[in-house]
């Protein structure tokens, strides 16, 4: 749909159309913008990154499996193809006031202009601005931790993978230090925490024992978890698969091990027995879930009878924000009975286009009613109720999928009803590779990314630190 090089002319912003700001450009937001009708709302988008990325790919980065560009596309792009000029503004929204209807959004990339603040009316407000990484507030995270999430995450893990390799290969390193150099740590035995140590594995086999013979034997990758099992989100059997596969491909996992402190090369850990260990690593990635952002914190507390869940935003059952008549909420900002996943977020977005398109119906009937004949009446008055009846959210479940190494990957899929299929082994990465193929937002991604796993087959990945 958006690979059309020249896009039609749009009608212009209507200054009587009411004005929907939606807040980011990751799943929810994305999935919003395509499906909203902007011949009804005039439409602005708010986001500190000018693109939408796709992120079940985003662990393939790491490694250069997937090259990022690959997996972005410019939210102008869509934006371009709606009926009526979407404004589409690259800043982080900073405050939101609900009693003036209005937020604050800053520039905060590295050029600025003169004016790098400024504030805009909206007559709805959408928030999709996803999660932030979670630390628990653990000492050192933040300062020698890599989190993965955007795409400046991905990058800064493979260069400081490369640089760890390079360094253990600098003369005379004692075998002490090229062991820590070395030894990769993953925290967070989550989907993000597996599919990582699975894309280093692949990468260790692959190519960095045919280019560092020396050094290859003695990479070392561990996860550590805090709790019994990893992938707790998954079928007893395909945990089970997970931990066997990993044990074969020699990733060592410690499971009821709980991470207490990070120092710049060593984690300190409660092992299952209560004693305290430490590990020394070269390269750390945590990945241990999801926090809100502060602006979800700070919003909160303007609403302090009806937003009480602190790991995300209260919404009722069609998104509307708890406390509020014009302030939607969507994806991982919120706190539902649903797992953060892209597959909520963007049922979700489309769902509120929707829904908004339910209430631009409304309100035309509304308006028209008050001049209708007593006949015209009697039809619109029909036509209104079923506008006014918006049927809730409702979350259709298409299954799990996590990539685990060696062409491997488990799935948990819906067969039946109330059943579930659980499946795992390289037919299973097939499908992982399909799935995620056919669920790419534009047909240039999908070409790039068929491209990238050719090239990967072909001519193995890059190992320059970039
Ligand atoms: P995001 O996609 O995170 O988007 C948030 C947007 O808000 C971004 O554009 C951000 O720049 C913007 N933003 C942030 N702060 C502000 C602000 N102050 N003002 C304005 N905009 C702001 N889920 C699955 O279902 N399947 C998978 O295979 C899968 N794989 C994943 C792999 C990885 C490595 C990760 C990290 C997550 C994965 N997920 C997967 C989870 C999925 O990515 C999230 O659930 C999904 O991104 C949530 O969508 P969202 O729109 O709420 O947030
Ligand atoms: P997660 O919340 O799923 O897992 C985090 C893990 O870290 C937990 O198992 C937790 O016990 C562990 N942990 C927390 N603190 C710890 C500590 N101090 N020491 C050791 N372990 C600790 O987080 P993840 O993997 O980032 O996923 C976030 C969301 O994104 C989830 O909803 C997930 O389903 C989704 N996702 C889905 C993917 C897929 O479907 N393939 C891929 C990646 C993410």
């Amino acid at each position: 749909m958006y690979v059309q090089r020249h896009p039609s002319a749009q009608a212009d912003v209507d200054p009587e159309k009411k004005t929907i700001v939606v807040l980011g450009s990751g799943w929810a937001s994305t999935s919003f913008l395509k499906d909203i009708d902007t011949d009804h709302y005039n439409v602005v988008v708010v986001s500190p990154r000018n693109y939408f990325l796709f992120t079940p790919l985003l662990p393939s980065c790491t490694v250069g499996t997937i090259d990022i560009r690959s997996l972005v596309e410019p939210t102008r792009f869509i934006a371009r193809h709606k009926s009526r000029t979407v404004k589409v503004v690259e800043a982080e929204c900073t405050h939101i006031d609900p009693e003036t209807k209005s937020i604050t959004i800053t520039d905060n990339s590295d050029v600025k202009g003169q004016n790098a603040v400024s504030t805009l009316s909206y007559d709805y407000l959408i928030i999709g601005v996803g999660a932030m990484s979670a630390t628990f507030g653990i000492k050192g995270v933040e300062e020698y931790g890599c989190f993965l999430k955007e795409v400046w995450d991905a990058q800064k893990i493979r260069t400081k993978l490369m640089d760890c390799i390079e360094t253990a290969a600098f003369p005379n390193q004692s075998s002490e230090e090229v062991d820590r150099l070395l030894h990769m740590v993953v925290v967070g035995g989550g989907p993000t925490g597996i599919e990582y140590a699975a894309e280093l594995h692949d990468f260790l086999v692959d190519d960095l024992a045919s280019w560092y013979p020396e050094l290859a034997g003695k990479v070392k990758i561990t996860l550590v978890e805090a709790l019994p099992n990893v992938l707790p989100a998954f079928s007893k059997h395909l945990i089970e698969y997970t931990e066997s596969t990993f044990k074969e491909q020699n990733i060592a996992i410690h499971t009821k091990t709980m991470v207490k402190e990070v120092r710049e090369k060593e984690i300190e850990v409660k092992r299952p027995d209560g004693s305290i260990d430490t590990i020394p690593y070269g390269l750390l990635v945590w990945a241990t879930g999801n926090t809100a952002r502060p602006l979800i914190k700070d919003l909160m507390q303007k609403f302090p009878e009806t937003q009480q869940v602190r790991r995300g935003l209260a919404v009722d059952d069609w998104l509307r924000l708890d406390g509020s008549e014009d302030i939607y909420a969507l994806g991982d900002a919120t706190a539902t009975r649903y797992a953060p996943t892209a597959q909520v977020a963007a049922q979700q977005g489309k769902y509120l286009a929707r829904l908004f398109k339910q209430l631009a119906v409304r309100d035309e009937l509304e308006s028209e009613l008050a001049d209708a004949t007593e006949e015209e009446k009697v039809r619109k008055d029909r036509k209104l109720r079923k506008a006014k009846d918006i049927k809730p959210f409702h979350y259709s479940h298409q299954g799990s999928l996590c990539y685990v190494g060696s062409d491997k990957a488990v799935a948990d899929l819906p067969f039946g009803p109330g059943g579930n299929l659980a499946t795992g082994g390289v037919a299973t990465f097939a499908f992982w590779r399909s799935a995620y193929i056919s669920n790419l937002f534009s047909t240039r991604n999908r070409a790039l990314v068929i491209t990238d796993w050719l090239k990967k087959t072909a001519l193995g990945r890059d190992i320059s630190r970039e």
